[in-house]
């Protein structure tokens, strides 16, 4: 299978910040590729260099084995971006935005106008056609701006955050569209702090933090790795720590709750109930957001 995008020892510094340190990954033509991680580690920094629009300060990267330093040039032309920030031209309607765009890529008029139709249809934006983009909906911006990446028919899509804000409605229908892009073997690189569109779409994903890659893996085999199948949960209270502690079972707190990683589901929760507590003791699945939780901590970040 063909390596679109391979990064060795990627980095970027501004000034005094070392936004993304000497990150590795390699993305496969027609993966679904994630980027996860909390706020400023890295993601967009990431995207930026890929789209070469940010120069990386060191380490490699290339696109389609392309150096992004390069051909910039060549690269843009075979991607899409939906960026994190919509950055819709105010001065066009809908349909002149991605008619506007199709400039950057010398598509010849009548095909632009073709093209510009084609996409208003696929992303449901027939009613808007004619409107100005300061009449949409954040949700209807973020279908324009997907329309808009598509224009020059792109092999590489990349989306920072595509569905940050938006209601249930508009975003089942951008993961409609990314997976039904992806069937065609458009490789596509996300980023996102939804677990589980994160789990839903991607292929594989990386976590980060910092500025570094801290895993990297398939949504499934990431929750079996660092977590396991199931989750027991019961409320956090001092009672129950020290009588966890006394039976040797290893817990985490989650604010509320404390959270035991177990295989043995039904004997942790048996065992809790007939040394512990008399109810309020639960199992359910683990997710992708646990490991999340578990590697990134539960800190804040602004
Ligand atoms: N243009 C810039 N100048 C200085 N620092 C920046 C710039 N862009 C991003 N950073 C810093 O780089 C780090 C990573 O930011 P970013 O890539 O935007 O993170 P993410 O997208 O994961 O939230 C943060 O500490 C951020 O403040
Ligand atoms: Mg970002």
């Amino acid at each position: 299978m063909n390596i679109v995008l391979e990064a060795k020892n990627l980095e970027k510094k501004f000034s005094d910040v070392l936004a993304v340190n000497k990150i590795n990954f390699k993305v496969k033509e027609g993966e679904v590729f994630g980027f996860l991680g909390p706020n400023g580690a890295g993601k967009t920094t990431t995207m930026k260099m890929i789209q070469c629009v940010s120069p990386k300060t060191g380490g490699d990267l290339r696109v389609f084995g392309l150096d992004v330093n390069q051909y910039p040039k060549e690269i843009k032309q075979v991607m899409g971006v939906v960026p994190q920030m919509d950055n819709l031209d105010p001065d066009f309607t809908v349909i002149g935005n991605l008619i506007q765009f199709s400039r950057y890529f010398d598509i010849p008029l009548e095909e632009a106008k073709k093209r510009a139709n084609e996409l208003i249809d696929y992303v449901q934006l027939n009613d808007k056609k004619d409107s100005s983009v300061d009449k949409l909906s954040g949700g209807m911006k973020r279908r324009l701006v997907l329309a808009r990446a598509m224009i020059n028919n792109p092999k590489l899509l990349i989306l920072d955050e595509p569905t940050t804000g938006l209601d249930p409605q508009a975003r089942h229908l951008i993961w409609e569209k990314l997976k039904d892009l992806s069937s065609k073997g458009i490789t596509v690189i996300i980023t996102t702090h939804y677990m589980e569109e994160a789990a839903r779409l991607c292929d594989r994903l990386v976590i980060m933090d910092n500025g570094e890659i801290l895993v990297e893996g398939k949504p499934k085999d990431l929750v079996k790795k660092y977590v396991g199948d199931h989750i027991v949960e019961a409320e956090n209270t001092t009672e129950i720590k020290t009588c966890l502690e006394k039976n040797d079972i290893k817990y985490e707190i989650a604010n509320e709750s404390v959270e035991i990683y177990n295989e043995n589901v039904s004997d942790i929760t048996n065992l809790i109930l007939k040394e512990c507590v008399d109810s309020g003791v639960t199992a359910r699945p683990a997710t992708l957001e646990d490991v999340f939780l578990k590697l990134t901590g539960r800190k804040l970040r602004e």
